[in-house]
């Protein structure tokens, strides 16, 4: 049994404004993962278009995920940065991969199901397609490894079927080409042309929660800005959020069991936790016992001294938004071949003429 190259690809939409969330859940991995693989970052802008098609301020939310990606330290010569509509055959293979999918397995999507709301007549067939798009992003590159929010795990696990289905399907086309390979899914082997692709979404802090409500997710669409640190929030904003942050009277424990029905107590260890590259062990080993008043001090210096570089070098790098465009003109160029030389084969396999 071989095995396909390891590769990382992940995407960010370009819709609203990054928090913390985003930055732990995604971006600070993202950072991570470039040490010891080859890793494609992605601003998925066609992705952007399946909940609204208009958007005003396209080019520089597009601008301002690039630049949160420069300023957290990604490489964008070692690896690559780009934005998916410079690369076209994510569209192509997605129509491809529309043909693979099965209406049933789209129907199961909890996602759609979420953003399409009651009336689902009125929801764009791109948002429908939205998954299928989004395996073509990672499939198109045969990327291996997925750094994603848990609530993307249904979006990948139907990847994996349409890798398999297609697999499968052109079993006897694939053979004679040369161009798969022998891997195991569980205990089948299967001679694949798609690998099998492996989500990463574990970290201390995987979900952050809201800063008002640790039983909601922090996003981007609640009303209350104070329910949130945005990336571009300065020290006076990040202070003050903490400050305001919702908890309860009790001191924390010193044991991570402690934690349980104490979501906002858990969400801010999370976040000192993820912050500091620590476990929450290891934090309530030094805040055990200790009162809000203390940690939430700590957890703002350690917040400001965290987020406060990265916010002052993203709003560096907007004010230049040439240099963003090269940076993302340079990485679509070098996508588009390693996405084209797929084509090719997929097209070989599916037996176009070209
Ligand atoms: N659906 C992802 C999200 O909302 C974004 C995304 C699009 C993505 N294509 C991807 C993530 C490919 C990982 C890989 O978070």
């Amino acid at each position: 049994m071989t095995e396909f190259k390891p590769l990382v690809f992940s995407g960010v939409q370009p819709t609203g404004n990054l928090h913390l969330g985003n930055y732990l859940g995604a971006i600070r991995k993202f950072v991570a993962l470039q040490e010891n693989n080859d890793c494609i970052y992605c601003v998925v802008d066609m992705h952007a278009l399946t909940a609204q098609l208009v958007h005003e301020d396209m080019a520089t939310q597009i601008r301002s995920i690039t630049a949160a990606f420069l300023a957290a330290g990604i490489d964008p010569e070692k690896h690559i940065v780009f934005n998916q509509s410079q690369v076209p055959q994510h569209a192509e293979l997605a129509w491809i991969f529309n043909c693979v999918a099965r209406i049933g397995w789209m129907n199961r999507m909890t996602q759609f199901k979420d953003k399409a709301g009651k009336d689902r007549e009125q929801a764009s067939l791109g948002l429908y397609a939205y998954p299928s798009l989004m395996a073509a992003d990672i499939l198109v590159y045969r990327a291996t490894h997925v750094p994603v929010g848990d609530d993307q795990k249904q979006h990948l696990e139907l990847a994996r079927d349409i890798a398999m289905k297609f697999n499968m399907d052109f079993h006897d086309k694939i053979v004679p080409t040369g161009l798969g390979i022998d891997i195991k899914v569980g205990e089948e082997p299967v001679h694949a042309y798609f690998p099998m692709v492996e989500p990463l979404i574990d970290g201390p802090a995987p979900r952050v929660m809201s800063l008002k409500d640790g039983t909601k997710k922090m996003s981007k669409s609640d009303p209350s800005d104070l329910s949130r640190i945005n990336l571009m929030d300065d020290q006076d904003a990040i202070s003050k959020k903490i400050r305001k942050a919702k908890t309860d009277p009790d001191a924390l424990p010193s044991e991570v069991d402690g934690l349980k029905g104490r979501p906002e107590a858990d969400n801010l260890v999370g976040i000192f936790a993820a912050l500091a590259d620590r476990s929450k062990e290891d934090v309530l080993i030094e805040f055990g016992g200790q009162q809000f008043s203390v940690f939430k001090p700590a957890l703002i210096d350690l917040a400001v001294n965290v987020l406060a570089p990265i916010n002052a070098e993203m709003r560096r790098l907007m004010e230049d938004p040439g240099h963003i465009d090269a940076v993302l003109r340079d990485g679509s160029a070098r996508a588009r071949v390693r996405a084209e030389k797929t084509m090719n084969e997929v097209r070989d396999i599916i037996g176009f003429v070209r």
